[in-house]
């Protein structure tokens, strides 16, 4: 017995050593952290549990037969994030570049069905070469394995991925396919095909950082919803972005205790607004004043900065904040703030997670770029997005709602439960000086007539008067009570209860 229980000792050691003493080294020396490092920041102390520790490759090509480490490049298991339970893997690029083989892939197709089966969120840690070269077919297969779990996955438990080194060809697909990804700055980067397959491909050189470093994926392609400094950062914000979430969709959103009063009334928010219409604001001020404690954990950052996407909590409850930024763009809605903002209203619908608007909208941009780029399509996911969304839609416009982005952004047309608007709400199909110019061209020569009627036309709509009259504001706020309003009015729609029809899925404009 004691043989035994030392021989597991020493397999234990083996494995945990992964490619050894030098090759540890050679990744701290590259600023990045090893994989079991990497999980003792994520987990809560001492909770992680390992599976799969023993595994090992089964190739006997190119001499791989007398080359087998113990994991085969990635650890996997589940611990718990502030008591909570996830699932996690851990590519060890220690271990053949941390690169795919079939069993390497029986792994993490193991945890993401675990997963999935006992409601909890699946966390990759990325760092590896690609495909195992000499497995063939076999490390070809074993990504489908995992990109099928990934999409069977979506919308049932949190998939969250952090690229924290090399992640390249069949690598990045299983991250694109969970709903948030992070990458750390200087030491990670991602792409389809690397420098040198595009040097030979079209003759372009790049270096790996242009190609996929942090800075393109998160501020440029979009592909990342974040990047952090270093690993020790990312993975301390994993953990928190994590608190926000429920495990699965099977459980409501988690709620934490708040020290903050709901009652707490924000008079600096009366004049938030610039008396000039033209002169912008940060929208950002009126979420964190909203939320519990300033508490906001924004998703895309850097991305599509004119609209806002993050999670917050209200009451200790965690809510999605989608908001127009007038600072950058004057808040307009474009292909890329579309696609940002859709894409997080589907994830807190998906979720159970009520969604709070802030509308400051002066429409959609024109021009040929949009155009030429779809726009039409792309601002629909958006429209579409908040149409189907079934979870408590609370809106708020502190200022303009034009044209088709008043529809668009969790109108009352689209079932939105409770929609608010500050006085200085202008709700119109578009701002006073064009639309006089359009409806009263006959008298463009004429400037004080145009000038008269863009009077008449601010006084008739830049108020948010005549859409209360419709009942299609539910009530005009005073700005300093907006967090009281929107906490009294989340409390009224905790049971709230609305299905869309039946259909085996919908055809939301891709
Ligand atoms: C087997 C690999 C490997 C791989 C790296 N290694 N990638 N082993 N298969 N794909 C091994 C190396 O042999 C080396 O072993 C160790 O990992 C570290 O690699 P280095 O090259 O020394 O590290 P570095 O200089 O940091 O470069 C990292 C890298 C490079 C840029 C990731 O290793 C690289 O270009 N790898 C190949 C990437 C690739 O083309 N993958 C296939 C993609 S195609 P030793 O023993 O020396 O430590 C693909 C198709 C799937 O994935 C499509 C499915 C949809």
């Amino acid at each position: 017995m004691q043989d035994i229980i030392e021989e597991l000792e020493n397999r234990r050691e083996r494995a945990r050593m992964g490619g050894g003493q030098k090759r540890i080294d050679a990744q701290h020396a590259k600023g990045r952290l090893t994989a079991r490092e990497r999980i003792e920041i994520l987990l809560d102390e001492g909770s992680f549990e390992e599976y799969d520790m023993f595994v090992e490759h089964r190739c006997a090509d190119f001499g791989m037969q007398d080359k087998k480490i113990p994991g085969d490049g990635v650890v996997t298991g589940w611990g718990t994030i502030n008591g909570r339970l996830v699932y996690l893997f851990s590519k060890d690029f220690t271990v053949f570049g941390g690169s795919l083989s079939q069993a390497h892939a029986q792994k993490i197709v193991k945890i993401q069905r675990m997963a999935v089966k006992n409601g909890a969120p699946v966390i990759g840690l990325f760092d590896a070469g690609g495909a195992r070269i000499q497995e063939g077919v076999d490390a070809l297969g074993g990504y489908a394995d995992i990109f099928l779990e990934n999409v069977m996955a979506s919308g049932v438990v949190p998939q969250i991925s952090v690229i924290m080194g090399p992640c390249a060809g069949g690598d990045v697909y299983s991250p694109a396919m969970t709903d948030f990804i992070f990458m750390v700055r200087d030491t990670s980067y991602m792409y389809v095909t690397g420098p040198d397959v595009v040097k030979t491909v079209t003759n372009e050189e790049v270096s790996h950082e242009d190609l996929g470093g942090a800075r393109v994926h998160a501020a440029k392609s979009g592909v990342v919803e974040g990047a952090f400094d270093n690993d020790f950062e990312a993975l301390t914000q994993i953990r928190r972005l994590v608190d926000f979430l429920p495990l699965s969709n099977r459980e409501k959103p988690p709620v934490r205790p708040s020290f903050d009063s709901l009652d707490r009334s924000e008079l600096s928010l009366d004049t938030l607004v610039p008396e000039d219409p033209n002169k912008p604001y940060d929208m950002k001020e009126l979420i964190l004043k909203v939320a519990d404690e300033e508490d906001f954990f924004e998703i895309h950052p850097d991305y599509a900065k004119n609209i806002l996407c993050g999670f917050g909590r209200i009451d200790g409850e965690t809510v999605g904040f989608v908001a127009n930024q007038p600072m950058v763009l004057a808040g307009v809605l474009d292909i890329d703030a579309s696609r940002k903002a859709a894409r997080f209203v589907r994830f807190c619908d998906c979720f159970g997670i009520p969604i709070i608007t802030f509308v400051d909208v002066p429409g959609f941009l024109p021009g040929t770029r949009q155009e030429y780029g779809g726009l039409i399509k792309h601002g629909a996911k958006l429209l579409f997005a908040y149409a189907e969304a079934t979870v408590p839609k609370i809106t708020v416009i502190t200022r303009k709602a034009y044209g088709g982005a008043y529809d668009v952004m969790s109108s009352k047309h689209l079932r939105g439960d409770v929609n608010y608007a500050w006085p200085t709400a202008e709700i119109a199909v578009m701002g006073a000086k064009g639309a006089v110019e359009i409806i009263f061209r006959a008298e463009a020569d004429d400037p004080a007539k145009i000038e008269e009627r863009t009077e008449e036309y601010k006084q008739r709509f830049a108020n948010p008067f005549v859409a209360a009259q419709r009942g299609y504001i539910d009530d005009v706020i005073r700005p300093h009570n907006t967090r009281k309003r929107i906490a009294r009015s989340l409390k009224t729609l905790r049971n709230k209860q609305l299905e869309n029809p039946w259909k085996k899925h919908d055809n939301i404009p891709l």
